[in-house]
């Protein structure tokens, strides 16, 4: 048997370049190699107020570029995290066995409540929630991108804990990174990871962009003062748009020195924009022949939470019956 792969994306804000560099490309890849479970975090979503009506068309959407970039449904089971009951069961039952100081620690946590007043509960337990995810599927491999080690380390913890308190139940979590070059920077500050929710204009690049539209963003691109290419002194923002380009056409460094050296910004700009733009229009084509038919998205993700769900519950008995909750176990 294949061993289990799970990740999620929150459906908030746009997709970007970097989500499908960073993460999703590397789900597309070995998808083949694993049992491949790929979620839409609904639940973590709402950690933050979202308004309805825009979530809804957020997760379809998320679902649609799950499939736009690459996963194959045959082979994939994509599913909304919400309607699997597991997630927040399980999440419950994790709580339990959860030091709130663990969670106040986590730096993800700390940057969002930053300067803030009223904090949802949610936003603590987010990690609480993520490690439910993974170990009701008992996933062996977690691709996600760096900022969510952390997040992987705490449900190592809680794999710990839970397993000394309780017996053998989780199975531990392995995280896998993307190959360095996978973090793209905002193109409007190459100091900022690229990010859903900026406001700027020309920070992002997203998956569903006119082309036209993404082709002028990286011609925009902040660089330096510097004319040209000089990989002895390398700009943030000249680098990223280098890594964008060796990520997007899969070419070595080597090559990426040979042909950018001392090429003028403009030029560079221009074949980067250019690869860019070929990366993303067959899976903009992908995407408009899936949504062309809302009927096959739903079919999709109810085939997929049927596919999961087994497994979910599976799981959901065996914590409760290692925890003596009502009637399981003897
Ligand atoms: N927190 C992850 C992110 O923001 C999304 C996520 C939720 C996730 N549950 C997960 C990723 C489980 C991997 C496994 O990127």
């Amino acid at each position: 048997m294949k061993p289990r792969v799970f990740s999620g994306m929150q459906p908030t804000g746009n997709l970007h370049i970097g989500n499908y560099l960073g993460a999703l490309r590397n789900w597309v890849r070995i998808q083949a190699d694993y049992e491949s479970i790929f979620c839409i975090v609904d639940l973590h979503a709402i950690t933050e107020y979202q308004d309805p009506t825009e979530l809804r068309r957020r997760i379809r959407e998320v679902a649609a570029l799950y499939v736009a970039a690459g996963i194959d449904p045959a082979q994939s089971a994509i599913f909304v995290q919400s309607a699997v009951s597991g997630h927040a069961e399980l999440s419950w039952m994790l709580t339990c066995v959860t030091q709130i100081g663990w969670l106040q620690r986590m730096t993800q946590f700390k940057a969002k409540t930053e300067n803030r007043e009223a904090i949802g509960s949610g936003l603590l337990q987010y990690p609480v929630l993520m490690a439910a995810d993974i170990l009701l599927y008992q996933a062996a491999v977690v691709p996600v991108g760096e900022d969510q080690s952390q997040h992987l380390e705490l449900t190592r913890d809680l794999v710990q804990r839970f397993n000394s308190l309780y017996g053998e139940t989780f199975v531990m979590p392995a995280t896998s990174l993307p190959a360095v070059g996978a973090r793209v920077m905002g193109l409007d500050d190459p100091t900022k990871k690229m990010s859903k929710s900026a406001e700027g204009a020309g920070h992002a690049v997203w998956l569903l962009d006119d082309l036209k539209a993404a082709h002028k963003k990286i011609m925009r691109a902040t660089t330096d003062s510097n004319p040209a290419v000089d990989f002895s002194n390398l700009g943030d923002g000249v680098a990223n748009l280098l890594s964008v380009y060796q990520a997007f056409t899969e070419c070595t460094t080597e090559t990426v020195r040979a042909e950018f050296e001392g090429m003028r910004y403009g030029d560079l700009k221009k074949r980067v924009a250019e690869a860019v733009v070929a990366g993303l229009e067959p899976i903009q084509a992908r995407y408009r022949e899936i949504t062309a038919d809302p009927a096959y998205l739903d079919r999709l993700l109810d085939e997929g939470a049927d596919r999961v769900r087994p497994i979910a519950e599976q799981t959901v008995q065996l914590a409760k019956e290692r925890m003596g909750l009502y009637r399981h176990g003897s």
